[in-house]
């Protein structure tokens, strides 16, 4: 059983590191095999649009790096996809993973129509997590749905979204227990769903 971490803050060691952090320990704990990924060490353009995906089934406009990505989806039953909130919304690297997911889906002719994910070929759960500065979650904007709902007709089952408020400074939710303990606690979710699909 695989989980694959995927980080979207652009800041080394910052909050988003942390609280992933803390989610691997657990979810290594509790016998999963984990990968973490920050995306800020790949090299990942946006979706452009082409189309090329619907014949290609992958992209072959980019060859970067959200190839070294695309196995590692694949192989893990788990996934969880994190953000801090960049005014109100995830931030354009996490996007771009997002969007370069698009490969995945089967679309039937004429569009729009039915379409399928490739990516159900198996039950997979997803995890999702952001953090802002603000203390209210309004201000976190749509960075919770942003990050969750593309799952969703990916494949994804969602067991959790955490909406961590009230950090700026480089790491400083390293001090918030009950944080932490939110992380750690969807992350022994993650493994129980994985466990019962
Ligand atoms: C460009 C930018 C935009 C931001 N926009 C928001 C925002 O809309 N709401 C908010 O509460 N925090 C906002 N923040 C603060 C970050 O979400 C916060 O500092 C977070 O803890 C950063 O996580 P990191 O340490 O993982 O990068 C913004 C930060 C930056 C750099």
């Amino acid at each position: 059983m695989k989980v694959l971490i995927v980080g979207g803050s652009p800041r080394a060691k910052g909050n988003t590191d942390t609280l992933l952090s803390s989610m691997r320990d657990e979810l290594e704990r509790n016998g999963v095999s984990t990968t973490l990924a920050f995306l800020r060490d790949y090299s990942i353009n946006p979706c452009v649009g082409c189309e090329q995906c619907r014949t290609d089934k992958t992209c072959s406009r980019f060859l970067d790096g959200m190839h070294l990505l695309y196995p590692e989806i694949e192989s893990a039953e788990g996934l969880v996809l994190a953000s801090p909130t960049y005014n109100y919304n995830i931030t354009p690297m996490t996007k771009a993973f997002i969007d370069r997911m698009y490969p995945y889906f089967n679309f039937s002719e004429p569009r729009p129509g039915p379409y399928s994910s490739r990516l159900a070929d198996r039950p997979r759960v997803a995890a999702t997590v952001g953090i802002c500065e603000q203390n209210e979650a309004s201000e976190m904007g749509v960075t919770m749905p942003a990050l969750t709902e593309p799952l969703r007709p990916l494949g994804y089952t969602i067991c959790d979204q955490v909406a961590i408020t009230g950090h700026f400074q480089r790491g400083s939710v390293r001090e918030d227990t009950a944080a932490n303990e939110r992380v750690r606690a969807a992350a022994r979710h993650l493994v129980h769903e994985l466990h019962s699909t």
